[in-house]
């Protein structure tokens, strides 16, 4: 029996062991209540980001009986910024407005808080800061209206917003809060209302003033970057497309002073230049043993470039610089010489002028009663393309894009529409023809008929193709990119829906950007858009490269890398790049090296877009013994079934009537080259 003290003893354990419980209880009650804040800030982001795909989604969702039994057809986004010239963009002066220290770090944060935005440069997150100009609402008042065009987007200062979409309540915000940016970002229209519950100060800033911060960083940067490689004389005499190139793959590097850049008998593959600050170089004397000072090198100057050309080893010692800029060497030897290659591969001879001549004259003089309309071949988000036939030679069968001109100009795609018939112009080659016309309420457009079946997207029950036909349409693709490119054009809306055997491409989102130059429009299908253009950077041809790999990826193995439930997510599975990636067994080692060389991160590193251009990815070692001579004269037999006749449309879906009569375009004449 224990003694009284014993029980005493083991009472206050007991006690403690309570009170340590206790503890506990409280610590998981805390953490329980963080764990519901947690859940309700993710359900309000869920919310978020499904209320910017639904735009996206809304045109294929009036079609969606239709699909629910056939494919589903990825909608591909596009968001052309403005009407502006990129190359005035540096020239637009912005707004300055002065505001209290306090305030530029709550927009700041504000800014840094916010999933769509954080991801902005701190300079363009700077300059939004100084733009943004005061406004205030008061209490009970509707700032944002759910489905208006938005045209701001703001920072609560003070006072409080209720949020609500189609009635319901979605959130409350208070000071330090972005809102109205899903509309800016994403081209779309507001995606919720937002309401005033108390008086509000707010700090806004125009779409204008926001999409001119977020394209001319880039442009400003590049122009500075051109500048530094204009002054070096192992530049002298490169083309500016390379220089731009060269431009692309500068990267900012910050060292404090007092740290050494180069050690002397390192193997150097870096080329510096200097933006700010000063370098000595100095070499350790090998008798002595002593530190001899050199020289010393400070803005524009430039080190380095001797291991660039390939005499690997650097010894300058190098010990004091604040900012310097440098090109990798890897870059510099896959780059340099390129675009030559990639210029001299448009230039037609003498036969295939006459005969794209010819071509033209017989289009030229065709009028639209000159077709019978035999099938619909698809239906799109502007309209239908249809299967047409020559009435004087029913042997001539053509696929007749459809486009309503109201559409066009509710949906201000005026612009795209234009540049899609330019480029289609271009783009003459064996296996794209065009001719136009126009009528008070549509405009038309007559491509070569492709009647073998689109490749994808991949049915479930098909799974996936084997490496030898994704080899085929790979190639095709390649192939159909080297020509696109090699006239400046960009593609930008590769995905297996929109390949059809023997290269007809859909060029709605195709763009002539030319060589060296960079486009800003957001656009393309999300699990094929390329990081950069996620981010705003400004895009070029290796977009398409990138596009390429996700295809390859996706034609193998039945879907793409980056896939999430909607775009938001997507694309931030694809900023974390293709590394992060598992690649399942059935993709071969070496179909998994190209793909992987596609999607690198960088686009100057891209195959494709290196020294040798597309001739890369032909030698790549996938591609090893694959006909390219034979796909190009059109003798290597295509992996798919080949169509019986002329008109016949079984390799297509069925697709309803359509019985809508849109009302004639007020004719502003925005469709005089038609
Ligand atoms: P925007 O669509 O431009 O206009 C309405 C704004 O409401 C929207 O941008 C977001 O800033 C905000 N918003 C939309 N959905 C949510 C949500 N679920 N939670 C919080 N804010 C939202």
């Amino acid at each position: 029996m224990g003694t009284l003290r014993d029980l005493q003893y083991a009472l206050q354990e007991k006690i403690e062991e309570l009170r340590q419980r206790d503890a506990l209880i409280d610590e998981l009650e805390l953490e329980l209540d963080q764990k519901d804040e947690l859940i309700q800030k993710l359900q309000n982001e869920l919310d978020k980001y499904r209320s910017v795909i639904r735009p996206a989604t809304q045109q294929v969702q009036k079609h969606s009986e239709l699909q629910e039994q056939q494919r589903t057809k990825r909608q591909a986004i596009s968001a052309e910024p403005t009407a502006f010239d990129i190359q005035e963009l540096s020239h637009v002066t912005l707004p300055f407005n002065p505001k209290s220290a306090q305030s530029k770090d709550l927009i700041k944060e504000a800014i840094l808080d916010n999933d769509f935005m954080k991801n902005l440069e701190l300079s363009q997150i700077q300059e939004i800061v100084d733009c943004m100009y005061p406004v205030e609402y008061s209490k009970d008042s509707c700032i944002i209206k759910e489905g208006d065009v938005g045209s701001l987007v703001y920072v609560m200062e003070d006072g409080k917003v209720e949020v609500t979409k189609e009635g319901l309540k979605l959130c409350t915000m208070g000071p330090g809060k972005v809102f109205g940016e899903l509309a800016i970002l994403y081209n779309c229209t507001r995606t919720a209302t937002v309401k005033t519950l108390t008086n509000v100060k707010l700090w806004a800033i125009d779409r204008q003033c926001f999409q001119t911060i977020m394209m001319r960083t880039g442009l400003i940067k590049h122009a500075e970057y051109m500048e530094f490689l204009k002054s070096v004389p192992t530049f002298h005499g490169l083309p500016e497309e390379i220089l731009s190139k060269l431009g692309d793959v500068l990267e900012e590097t910050h060292y404090e002073d007092g740290d050494y850049i180069i050690r002397q008998g390192a193997r150097g593959d870096t080329f510096f230049i200097i933006s700010k600050g000063k370098v000595t170089v100095t070499r350790e004397d090998a008798a002595s043993q002593e530190t001899v000072y050199l020289r010393s090198l400070g803005k524009g100057d430039w080190f380095g470039e001797k291991a660039l050309q390939g005499n690997q080893i650097s010894c300058l010692n190098t010990d004091l610089i604040t900012l310097s800029t440098f090109i990798n060497c890897w870059s510099y030897k896959h780059l340099i010489g390129g675009l030559e290659d990639v210029s001299s591969k448009g230039s037609e001879d003498a036969e295939a002028k006459a005969k794209y001549e010819a071509e033209n004259a017989f289009f030229f003089n065709l009028h639209l009663s000159d077709f019978n309309i035999i099938d619909t071949l698809g239906v799109g988000g502007f309209g239908r393309v249809e299967l047409v036939q020559l009435k004087s030679d029913e042997y001539k069968t053509f696929a007749m894009k459809i486009l309503k001109k109201r559409h066009i100009v509710d949906t201000r795609q005026q612009e795209h529409i234009r540049s899609e018939k330019l480029i289609m112009q271009e783009a003459h080659s064996d296996f794209i023809t065009v001719q136009t016309f126009k009528d008070s309420k549509y405009l038309y457009m007559l491509h070569e008929a492709c009647l073998e079946e689109s490749c994808g997207p991949i049915p479930e029950t098909r799974g996936s193709f084997d490496d030898s036909t994704t080899r085929f349409y790979t190639a095709c693709v390649v192939e159909a990119f080297a020509y696109l490119h090699s006239k400046g054009i960009i593609y930008r809306d590769l995905k297996p829906e929109n390949l059809i055997l023997d290269h007809r491409g859909d060029f709605g989102f195709a763009k002539k950007i030319g060589f060296g130059k960079k486009t800003w429009t957001f656009c393309g299908t999300p699990e094929y858009v390329a990081p950069e253009i996620i981010l705003n950077k400004g895009h070029d041809i290796s977009a398409d490269y990138w596009s390429l790999g996700i295809l390859m990826y996706e034609l193998l193995t039945g879907s793409p890398p980056f896939s999430g439930p909607d775009p938001m997510k997507t694309y931030n599975i694809i900023l974390r790049g293709i590394d992060m990636i598992e690649f399942p067994k059935k993709i071969t080692k070496n179909a998994a090296n190209l793909i992987k060389k596609l999607c690198r991160d960088t686009p100057s590193e891209r195959l494709g877009n290196l020294k040798n251009g597309v001739k890369d990815i032909q030698k790549h070692k996938w591609f090893e013994g694959f006909n390219w001579e034979g796909l190009r004269k059109g003798t290597l037999t295509p992996p798919s079934s080949p169509v019986t006749s002329a008109t016949d449309t079984s390799n297509f879906d069925s697709f309803p009537e359509d019985n809508e009569d849109p009302p004639p375009d007020d004719n502003s004449g925005w469709d005089g080259d038609f």
